[in-house]
C-alpha cells in the first residue's frame, strides 16, 4: 500500500458544500474520506456518499448498533450507497456484528459490486475505566483492564468474520497481537507534531501509528483545519505523505 492510501481525512462537517470543498482539495491524494452522523443526519447519508464519492472512496462513519436484522437493513443501504467501507459497534454482539457483514456481502452481489469492509467500535475513546465500570463492567477497574475488554471485543469483531476495528493509537499493538496480520486496524487520535492535539488525549503522530500497526490513520482537523503556516487541506495532506515515506 503507498504512504497515501493509509490516510482517512474525517470530513467532520454540517453542510455538504464545506465537505465538497475539502473533499476535492484532498481526495485525490489521500485513501478515503470519513463522512460522519453529523453530515449524514444534516444532508442526507444517500446524497451525502453519492457527492462526496465523485472525488474518493467513502467510510460510512455510521457506527450501527442495533437488533441484527434492523443493523442488516442498514447495511444493505450503506452498501448501495456506495461505501467503501463502514462500522458497527462491536458491543452489539456477535451475532449483530455477523449479520452486518453478511448482509452487506448479499446486497453487494446482487448490485455485482464489491463488498465493503465492515469495521468494529470497540469502546469509543470518550470513555474511560470509570464510566465503564458504572455501566455494569464490574471486571473494567482501570485502563489496563479497559484494554482486555478491548481487546476481547476486537476478538469478537474477529469471530464474527468483520475485517478490522477501530482502535485508539495506544491500543494498536495488543490488538495486532491477538488479531494477527490480516485483521485491519483503523485509528483516529492520529497528530502530526505540527498540529494541535485539539480534545484528542491519546495521540501517536502518523508515523507512529502506522509503526505500531495501524493499516489506516483518521486524521480530522489537522488536514480540514490546518495551522497556517502549513497552508491548505491539500498541503496538509502532502506534509502527511512525506512523513509517512
Ligand atoms: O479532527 P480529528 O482528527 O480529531 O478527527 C478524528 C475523527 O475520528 C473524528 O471524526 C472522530 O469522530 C473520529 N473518531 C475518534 N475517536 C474514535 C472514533 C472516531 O476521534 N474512537
Amino acid at each position: 500500500m503507498e504512504p497515501k492510501d493509509r490516510i482517512i481525512v474525517a470530513l467532520d462537517a454540517s453542510r455538504l458544500a464545506d465537505a465538497v470543498n475539502i473533499a476535492k482539495d484532498v481526495g485525490p491524494n489521500v485513501g478515503a474520506l470519513k463522512v460522519g452522523l453529523e453530515i449524514l443526519m444534516s444532508e442526507g447519508a444517500p446524497q451525502v456518499v453519492r457527492e462526496i464519492s465523485k472525488y474518493g472512496k467513502i467510510f460510512f462513519d455510521g457506527k450501527f448498533k442495533d437488533i441484527p436484522n434492523t443493523v442488516a437493513g442498514a447495511s444493505k443501504a450503506a452498501t448501495r450507497a456506495g461505501s467503501w467501507m463502514f462500522n458497527v459497534h462491536c458491543l452489539g454482539g456477535v451475532p449483530m456484528m455477523a449479520k452486518a457483514k453478511e448482509a452487506s456481502i448479499l446486497e453487494a452481489k446482487t448490485l455485482g459490486i464489491t463488498p465493503p469492509l465492515v469495521i468494529g467500535v470497540t469502546i469509543l475513546t470518550s470513555f474511560d475505566a470509570k464510566t465503564i465500570n458504572e455501566l455494569g463492567f464490574d471486571n473494567v477497574r482501570d485502563e489496563l483492564e479497559l484494554k482486555h475488554l478491548v481487546v476481547r471485543l476486537a476478538q469478537l469483531a474477529k469471530q464474527a468474520g468483520l475485517d478490522g476495528v477501530v482502535a485508539s493509537p495506544l491500543e494498536i499493538e495488543a490488538i495486532r497481537a491477538a488479531c494477527g496480520n490480516d485483521f485491519l486496524i483503523v485509528t483516529p487520535g492520529v497528530r502530526p507534531l505540527w498540529a494541535a492535539a485539539n480534545d484528542q488525549k491519546r495521540i501517536m503522530t502518523p508515523g507512529e501509528a502506522v509503526k505500531a500497526g495501524a493499516n489506516y490513520i483518521v486524521i480530522g482537523r489537522p488536514i480540514t483545519n490546518p495551522p497556517k503556516e502549513i497552508g491548505t487541506p491539500a498541503d496538509a495532506v502532502k506534509k502527511i505523505v512525506a512523513e509517512l515515506s
